[in-house]
């Protein structure tokens, strides 16, 4: 069982060396979102000529997405450094402070997962943001007082995948909020045939669509997805990643030519064989699948309801037209029409 566990480990680990090496570097390298691209651009140069440092940024928007990339990129191209850190990270108001204080003017502190801040670390930023200080208390009882800390004038880039979990004053601390968007194939093309470049995978143009055709519009899947065609290839091929290397690839990883997996399937196959294609609730989806909510909500749920196959009603999911024709099931409504035939 161990064992099991280290290997998953070990290949998470080996995964987040791959991405890392395959992250970009230059603004210039980052394909798509170009109206959050464009709107930053103007942020920053505005902020630059008039020697401010930026307003505080949120980006959120499904995992992969590349917002931590474009984080890092707002603070090169404003020429500071960036502080990492993540909401669960930061436990106490004390580790907060010790993070600001330690920032200099114009600093850009990179929280990530910023709807998992705790309640009292939340409320001790929300002075910091807007004010630029900090109240800490000193001493304990009757002769306890509040001392005023003033800080540097930074940055914080929030990222998140649920923006609806972030409360009302901490949403509205931040001047520039940007959603991120799944990516249209010919970016993703474009980012898979760079990392093909760096990575020096010999990959003819008919697998880079390939591949963009079944990375669920998210780059960090289509980095992914060449990874695994690669080590496909080394091992029963010859080294090229071909159309049906892929094919293989993925037939193993149950990856269907959508990009959907086995995950997704069993959530279509729910809704429609369990639950007469809904409306039915996310919390009972996810006890009929084993999964959980908030992994259904950030993770899976999204893409469906991007390329069609699900709708959000009030009264919970239901399966479209679209994704019974994808599992190969009529949909009630056909049926219906057939026997009136
Ligand atoms: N627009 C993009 N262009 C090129 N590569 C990208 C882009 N967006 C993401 N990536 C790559 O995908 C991977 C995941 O991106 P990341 O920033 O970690 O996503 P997120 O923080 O939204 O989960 C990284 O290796 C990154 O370099
Ligand atoms: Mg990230």
């Amino acid at each position: 069982m161990s064992k099991v566990v280290s290997n998953q480990k070990n290949e998470n680990q080996e995964e987040e060396v791959l991405l890392n090496s395959l992250r970009v570097k230059a603004w210039s390298e980052f394909r798509g979102q170009e109206n959050i691209k464009e709107s930053l651009r103007i942020a920053i140069s505005a902020a630059k000529k008039r020697k401010e440092p930026l307003e505080h940024i949120l980006f959120y928007g499904p995992p992969g997405l590349g917002k931590t990339t474009l984080s890092h990129l707002v603070a090169k191209e404003m020429g500071v450094n960036i502080k990492i850190t993540s909401g669960p990270a930061i436990e106490r108001a004390g580790d907060l402070a010790s993070i600001l204080t330690n920032l200099e003017k114009g600093d850009v502190l990179f929280i990530d997962e910023i709807h998992r801040l705790n309640k009292v670390v939340e409320e001790t930023l929300y002075p910091a943001m807007e004010d630029y200080c900090l109240d800490i208390i000193v001493g304990k009882g009757p002769s306890a007082r509040t001392l005023r800390l003033d800080l540097p004038h930074f940055t914080i880039i929030g990222a998140t995948t649920r923006a609806g979990l972030l409360s009302g004053p901490l949403r509205d601390r931040f001047g520039v909020v940007h959603r991120f968007n799944f990516y249209d194939a010919k970016d993703l093309e474009e980012i898979i045939e760079k990392a093909s470049k760096t990575l020096s995978v010999p990959i003819d143009k008919e697998s880079i669509k390939e591949i963009a055709k079944r990375a669920r519009g998210t780059p960090r899947i289509a980095l992914k997805l060449l990874k695994r065609a690669r080590d496909f290839a080394q091992v029963k091929g010859k080294g090229n990643v071909e159309k049906n290397i892929i094919d293989n690839a993925l037939k193993m990883l149950q990856i269907d030519e959508l990009g959907l997996n086995d995950i997704d399937r069993k959530l279509i196959f729910s809704i429609i064989e369990k639950h007469n294609g809904g409306p039915v609730g996310v919390e009972t989806i996810a006890s009929t699948i084993s999964e959980d909510v908030l992994t259904i909500e950030d993770v899976i749920e999204p893409y469906l309801l991007q390329i069609g196959f699900l709708k959000r009603t009030s009264r919970g999911r239901v399966a479209t037209k679209a994704a019974y024709k994808h599992v190969n099931i009529g949909h009630p409504e056909e049926k219906k029409q057939g026997k009136l035939l």
